[in-house]
């Protein structure tokens, strides 16, 4: 491993990461900034293009070590800026978009002309857009729109935020380790850090019509928490307390077996505590990683409330499932019938046998979802 620290959107970050990690990788998966897309990772397409102190860069092409002390803007970071604002605007106008894949790199690339160029030509614009790649829109309305930005002159007035840096090559900083070849950890031994960087954040509150005395007695058994649970399940507590385990889920089609280790830690005062847990998918060398921090309070009628707080964070193939609306419509599917078999436990009856959560069932969850958003 290799500590890097480069500025990205604005912050500096300091991370541990394989030397071979390319630039692409490291902002999806390590800053979860899944903006930037990737295409052919062979430097062709120009999908990962972003934006390294000034300059489009391919990132799929760029180790991240040699970024260090680097500035890098990826598409997330032009949300205020103006020469952006206008692009954007052009885009859609001119319908210079479609699927948007080839999108977050076209636009890199395009801000590059519109603040390098302000005079280029449609054969200019169109030689400097020859890096990237798009496979379903065509480039007519992609130059119309780079065209149009620059014809309204308005850009020549919307001073980029960021100023780019002159070409010089970028210091790296870096000294190459050793050629040992390391062997990557066991996707069941991925160290707990309870700490997530870049994570998405969740809150979520059940009622439970028990008093909170009982609650909190269930909450403390984890053998019971787990089998409330569905597709969680315990293979050993360690002398330590952790925890070693499963989690399956399945989205339609999509099946993922979660294994690894989580650590629990209760407040009986304040009655609450957190459960932290890391764990891979041995299929699609997927890995998560998540911090619960529940509470749990009296309510009137003796009853109690659970207040779940949570941050998680998915890396690898299954990081397109880690968007919020699809993981919140996963959780709460997941509450629904754990809240139920909370309560059943509570009250010292058997709870049926926990199923994945998934399929189906899901899909239709997460399709009202989006629809009432239409709606609302
Ligand atoms: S993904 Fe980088 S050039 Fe295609
Ligand atoms: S908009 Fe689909 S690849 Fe360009």
């Amino acid at each position: 491993m290799s500590t890097v620290t480069l500025r990205v959107n604005g912050v500096e970050v300091t991370k541990d990461i394989t030397p071979r990690t390319h630039l692409a990788d490291f902002v999806r998966e390590d800053l979860n900034l899944t903006g930037t897309h990737l295409g052919c990772e062979h430097g062709v397409c120009g999908a990962c293009t972003l934006i390294v102190n000034g300059r489009p860069v391919r990132s799929c092409l760029s180790f991240a070590v040699a970024c260090a002390g680097a500035d890098v803007r990826t598409v997330e970071d032009f949300d205020d800026d103006p020469v952006m604002a206008l692009l954007r605007e052009a885009f859609s106008r001119h319908h210079g978009l479609q699927c948007g894949y080839c999108t977050p790199g076209m636009l890199a690339t395009a801000y590059d002309i519109v603040t390098r160029l302000p005079d280029a030509d449609e054969a200019r614009i169109r030689e400097e857009l020859s890096g990237n790649l798009c496979r379903c829109t065509g480039y007519v309305g992609i130059v119309a729109a780079i065209q149009d930005v620059l014809a309204q002159g308005s850009h020549r007035s919307a001073v980029p935020v960021t100023a780019p840096a002159p070409l010089t090559a970028i210091a790296t900083g870096w000294t190459p380790p050793p050629a040992t070849l390391v062997a990557p950890a066991p996707v069941g031994q991925i160290a707990v850090s309870g700490k997530i960087d870049g994570g998405g954040t969740l809150t979520r509150s059940i009622a439970v019509p028990v008093p909170l005395e009982r609650l909190w007695n269930t909450l403390q058994d984890i053998e019971t928490i787990a089998g409330c649970l569905p597709g969680a399940s315990i293979e050993s507590i360690k002398p330590d307390g952790s925890i070693e385990g499963a989690f399956q889920v399945a989205i339609g089609p999509m099946r993922a077996r979660f294994s690894g280790t989580a650590h629990i830690a209760f407040n009986a005062t304040a009655r609450s505590g957190d459960v932290r847990g890391a764990g891979g998918d041995r299929v699609s060398r997927s890995r998560a990683e998540g911090v619960i921090r529940f509470t749990a309070q009296p309510e009137a009628g003796n009853a109690s409330r659970l207040t779940l707080d949570m941050t998680y964070k998915l890396a690898g193939p299954l990081t397109q499932f880690g968007r919020p609306a699809v993981v919140a419509g996963v959780v709460d599917q997941l509450l629904a019938t754990f809240a139920k078999n909370l309560v059943q436990a509570s009250k010292g009856e058997a709870i049926a046998t926990s199923v994945p959560v998934g399929g189906i069932r899901l899909l239709l969850g997460l399709f009202r979802r989006l629809c009432s958003r239409v709606r609302s």
